[in-house]
This record gives C-alpha cells, structure tokens and sequence, in this order.
C-alpha cells in the first residue's frame, strides 16, 4: 500500500488538475491544505480566499495570521495541525461556496480525513461545521466537544468573522484554549478503545497474548 505521504500528494495533484465544479474556471492556485499528516488535530475552514489563491496555502492572509494566535492559545503550532477548507478553489470575491461545488469537492475533504484520521476535527466557520451539524447553529454549539464516529467535532467561530468583533475574538479564544483538555479526553477513550479491543481478541482465542494491538500506546502526534 502507498504511504500516507505519497498519497496526500497524490491527491494534491488532483486537486490541481480538478475540473470538477466551476471554480476551476477562476483559480490561480489550488490550495489543498497543508500540515502534519500524522497529527491528531485537523482543522476545515471554508475555502481559499485571494492570498490563498496566489500561494496555493490556507490561511496566509489575516485571518491566517490570528488563526497562528488562536492556535496558540491552544498551544499548538502550524506544524502541529492539519489545515484544508470545505473548497479547494477560490469562490469569485470571496462568496458563499455553492451547494454543488461543496458536493463536488467533499471527494477530497473526506479522502483527507480518512489518510490522517484525526482524533480532533475543529470546524472554521459555517460550512465546515454544516458538514457535521447541518441543523445546528454556531451560536449555540461553539466552543463545545461532540463526540462523532470515533472523534471530538468542535465548531468554532470563523477567524475572519471573530478578527474584527471584539467579543466574538475573545470567545473563540477561550474556545480553543479546551483543545487541550479535548485531546486529553480523545485520547483516552482511544486507548480505552484500544485495549477493549485487546481484551476482546484475547477471550476469544483464549490466549491473553494473541493481541498485536497489546500494549500500543497512543502518542500525541
Ligand atoms: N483562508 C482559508 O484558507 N480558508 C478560509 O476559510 C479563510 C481564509
Ligand atoms: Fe475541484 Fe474542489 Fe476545485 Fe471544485 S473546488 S474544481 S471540486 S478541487
């Protein structure tokens, strides 16, 4: 089987060769995400905005740079993380994506958070989080853990949105500030997970050494 690496890379030159919505038609630049492939954490913003477009990276321009603050308040680093948006290709002037090019594109999204496989998903924003709770509205649910197919989803306020409102900055400040304690508890249930399982495989053959997944420990990243 291809590494991990090999094919995060693979489906990056997809991405850059994807005609498959519209917004092929205006990119500069595809921006498929970047990071830690081995991380925990993963994070989904909405799509590239125009630094995107030009570099081929996410959150390059302002609301990258807070983005840099908020992670910090969880501290982590860019490298710690995995960065990608719900489009890969620039809306024209920044709009709304559209309800197919969000189809077209969930291809990758979804193929990426099977490669990394993350214990943590945090939301940027509302079609990133319309994803997970399409019902739900960010006002309600910010900031708080739900614990989805074997993983925490927190929805979090859009660093772009939060920037420029004084107390929407705060809150998504304090917001990121429980990723820590999140990943404590994700953790734990995985190991809890883990050795379950371990103590499953060993009643049913009967040998308490019959396990591979005996002893695995979970490491942070
Ligand atoms: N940059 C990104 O990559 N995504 C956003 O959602 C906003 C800025
Ligand atoms: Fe393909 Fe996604 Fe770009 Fe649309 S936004 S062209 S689906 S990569």
């Amino acid at each position: 089987m291809e590494d991990k690496l090999t094919r995060m890379k693979s489906l990056a030159e997809r991405v850059s060769a994807c005609s498959a919505c519209q917004l092929h038609l205006s990119r500069k630049k595809s921006v498929p995400g970047e990071g830690n492939i081995e991380t925990r954490i993963m994070l989904i913003g909405e799509g590239p905005g125009m630094n995107e477009n030009e570099t081929g990276r996410p959150f390059v321009g302002q609301a990258g740079n807070f983005l840099n603050e908020l992670l910090g308040a969880a501290k982590l680093k860019r490298s710690d993380v995995f960065i990608t948006n719900v489009v890969k290709c620039r809306p024209p002037a920044n709009r709304d994506p559209l309800p197919e090019e969000l189809m077209a594109c969930n291809q990758y999204l979804e193929e990426q958070i099977q490669l990394i496989d993350p214990l943590i998903i945090v939301t940027l924003g509302r079609y990133s989080m319309g994803r997970f709770f399409p019902l739900q509205r960010i006002s309600s649910i910010h900031g708080q853990a739900t614990w989805i197919n074997d993983r925490y989803i927190v929805p979090m306020f859009h660093p772009a949105a939060a920037l420029h409102q004084p107390n929407l900055r705060d809150i998504v400040l304090r917001d990121f500030a429980k990723i820590p304690q999140y990943l404590q508890e994700a953790l734990a249930a995985a190991e809890k997970a883990v050795s379950e399982e371990a103590d499953t495989d060993a009643d049913a053959s009967q040998s308490p050494t019959s396990s591979q997944d005996n002893g695995v420990q979970l490491s942070l990243f």
